[in-house]
């Protein structure tokens, strides 16, 4: 009984609504017709425009049936404005849309059709919305900007787009702050460091301030030690501020062929391949390359007995300016040598002075790095040192040669990962 009851009102539910939209649809058409039939009349009436009066008419209900037909018929721009009425009430919340319209002065249709489909409708218009309205951006950047640029006001556009887009609004826009995320190599997550270092040293330009810190070099070398990430393979960093266990042996060691090293030294085999490809072609040139001693891949205790010699004689400070201390020396990588030119009879083009300068000029091809460069002390911790070389690979160490920059700074940058 229960049942049939539910059934029975179901149906009557169903068929009232059926109705309901009949007899709206009916009194649409019908008020349609009512109005052609009172529009046809009118001599510049044109019959394929009749969807279009009756739609702008029910924007301006008030409007003269002339004025409807002169605005339909001869002034497009109100007929745009016309089509994007009709876009805006397409809108599934035409309710809010319609509220900001009129909330909004300033604002046309368009730009509340934009606005919505942003979803940005809670936003005020003004001029610092349309700024960035109809630029190629996202919703939730252009709310970036605009709050941006209401506490900024001296941030021009552009940069606003820029300092949003690295996610830097929150950073004060000090003094240096611009040139700053403008510079080559600038990492976003080294921003306070950056401001930091720069405030302290002024004199510097915004490239040196990067450098230094992207190297960590606006630290105290051998602070904030970390264990070097062992993950990067052939591209692990070991400096002043990354360092190997004591017991780290890397894997693949090979011993360094007679021709090439009169102590038994060893390197990591794809750095020896690399150097022998290296010494091979050096000899062309009249170079003969061999390693310095067997210094090659060094163990911990032996970097820590070296450190321990040159600290003995030049005392701590001295010795950091030449030596790694045990840990943090690239030889127990096994990816680094250091080598001895000899010039081989016949060649004129070096002298004992310049012998290592075609090693210098030439290392990237066969993937090495000339390290600790004169220049870098600064960066690397290190005097120059015209006999090491680092293997890198031949497109990082291109890359290296190319920009001029150290391996420290291009870890930072491309292989830490921020
Ligand atoms: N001489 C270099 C810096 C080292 O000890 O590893
Ligand atoms: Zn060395």
């Amino acid at each position: 009984m229960i049942k049939k009851a539910i059934k029975f009102t179901l149906l009557i539910l169903c068929f009232s609504i059926m109705l309901f939209w009949s007899y709206s649809r009916i009194e649409k058409i019908n008020e349609k017709k009512q109005f052609i039939s009172g529009i046809c009349v009118l001599k510049e009436y044109r019959e394929e425009k009749a969807e279009d009066y009756f739609n702008y008419h029910k924007i301006h209900p008030t409007f003269e049936l002339d004025t409807i037909i002169s605005d339909v018929n001869e002034k497009e721009g109100k007929v745009l404005y016309y089509d994007s009425f009709i876009d805006l009430i397409k809108q599934p919340n035409y309710v809010d849309c319609i509220k900001y319209y009129f909330n909004n002065k300033e604002a046309s249709i368009n730009d509340v059709i934009n606005i919505n489909s942003k979803q940005l409708l809670d936003l005020d218009y003004d001029n610092v919305l349309a700024e960035y309205l109809y630029l190629d951006l996202e919703g939730s950047i252009i709310r970036k900007c605009v709050d941006y640029s209401k506490k900024h006001s001296e941030i021009e556009t552009a940069d606003v787009i820029y300092i949003v887009d690295l996610g830097l609004e929150d950073i004060n826009p000090s003094k240096h702050f611009l040139s700053l995320i403008y510079t080559d190599f600038f990492l976003p997550a080294r921003i306070e460091r950056y401001i930091k270092y720069y405030e302290e040293n002024e004199s510097f330009s915004p490239r040196q301030v990067v450098e230094i810190v992207n190297c960590d070099a606006d630290q105290q070398f051998y602070t904030n030690i970390v264990p070097s990430d062992l993950s990067k393979g052939l591209l692990v960093i070991n400096n002043k501020f990354n360092y190997l266990e004591k017991d780290y042996v890397p894997e693949n060691l090979v011993v360094v062929d007679g021709k090439y090293s009169y102590y038994g030294a060893r390197m990591e085999k794809t750095a020896y391949d690399a150097f022998v490809e290296m010494c091979e072609a050096a000899k062309e040139n009249l170079l003969y390359i061999i390693v310095a001693g067997d210094n090659g891949y060094r163990s911990y205790n032996h970097q820590n007995e070296l450190y321990g010699y040159y600290e003995y004689v030049y005392g701590t400070e001295g010795a950091d300016e030449c030596s790694a201390r045990a840990g943090h020396s690239e030889h127990q990588t096994g990816l680094a040598v250091d080598i001895e030119v000899i010039i081989l009879e016949g060649n004129r083009t070096y002298s004992y002075s310049s012998r290592y300068d075609w090693v210098k000029e030439n290392c990237w091809e066969f993937g090495f790095i000339y390290r600790y460069q004169a220049g870098k002390e600064h960066l690397t911790g290190y005097q120059e040192e015209s006999w090491h070389y680092r293997y890198v690979g031949k497109e990082v160490a291109l890359y290296i040669k190319e920009h001029d920059i150290t391996f420290d700074e291009y870890y930072t940058y491309f292989v830490k990962g921020y």
